[in-house]
């Protein structure tokens, strides 16, 4: 088991890529906490990973309010002693032209999807710090580096947490503490069911894609998820892992 006892944290941990973190997570034996904002489902994923025979329990939080952040870490540290792992994963997208998109959308999309990590970063580090260990890994995605139309705030938020996860990396690394993010490609999860029912999207991604996929599955991208946190990856600092079936090569 390579994340022994490990005490992690899983924003976004209810559905698609977020859950499959949580799963692989409890099978390498870590301690896992279950972070979104409905708590059905996320002691629904708990359940399934003590049901396992694992250790986890979900606390319900939005990411981007800072007093539930610092709740529920604070819970987290009741519960299971410690934060050993902090994965950001929580998004999401909202598509329309530029101009349509409301002061609120912007708002929204920047809120949760970078400034949340922002706050759970504030709210980690200093346990991290004091024993000199710990593993962040924060959900980017490749329209992080890479243009897509329809999905301005997205982008603007993505490219910012590749952004916050060098300049954390460059700040405490020294700390004993590695700061990477992820890259997905394009990942068949609830977040784009709408684009999977679409067949002219999916023969699109298909031909723009090397291995002929139009969908990576949310099992790849946790494979990632557990390297990243993992003593495996401990000389990997501020690294952005473009898990994508090769589409930004093409
Ligand atoms: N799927 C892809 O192709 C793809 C590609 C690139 C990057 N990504 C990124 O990967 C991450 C996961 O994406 P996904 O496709 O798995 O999304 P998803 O299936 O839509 O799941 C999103 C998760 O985030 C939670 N969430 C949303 N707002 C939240 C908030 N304010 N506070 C706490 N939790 C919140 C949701 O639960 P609640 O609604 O109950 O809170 C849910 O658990 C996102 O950051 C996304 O941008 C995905």
């Amino acid at each position: 088991m390579r994340l022994k006892d490990k005490v992690a944290i899983v924003t976004g941990g209810s559905m698609g890529i977020g859950e499959a973190i949580c799963l692989a997570y409890g099978r390498e034996g870590a301690k896992v906490a279950v972070v979104n904002r409905t708590r059905e489902t996320g002691e629904a994923v708990a359940r399934k990973i003590t049901d396992a025979g694992g250790a986890a329990r979900a606390f319900p939080c939005d990411v981007s309010k800072k007093a539930e952040v610092d709740a529920m870490v604070g819970g987290v540290t009741d519960a299971f002693g410690t934060v050993d792992i902090l994965v950001g994963n929580a998004g999401i997208m909202i598509n329309k032209p530029a101009e349509e998109y409301t002061e609120d959308d912007w708002d929204r999309t920047l809120d949760i999807n970078l400034k949340g990590n922002f706050l759970l970063s504030q709210a980690v580090i200093p346990i991290m710090k004091k024993k000199k260990y710990g593993k962040i890994v924060f959900m980017a995605s490749i329209a992080g580096t890479h243009a897509f139309p329809n999905a301005l705030p997205y982008c603007a938020s993505k490219g910012g947490v590749v952004m916050i996860t060098k300049a954390l990396a460059a700040e405490i690394a020294k700390d004993g503490i590695n700061v990477n993010c992820i890259s997905p490609g394009n990942t068949a999860t609830p977040l784009n069911q709408h684009l999977q029912d679409d067949p002219e999207f999916v023969k699109l991604m298909q031909s723009y894609t090397p291995t002929g996929r139009a969908y990576i599955s949310v099992e790849e991208m946790a494979g990632a998820a557990v390297f990243l946190a993992s003593d495996e990856a401990s000389a990997v600092h501020g690294h952005d892992m473009i898990v994508d079936d090769g589409w930004c090569a093409m």
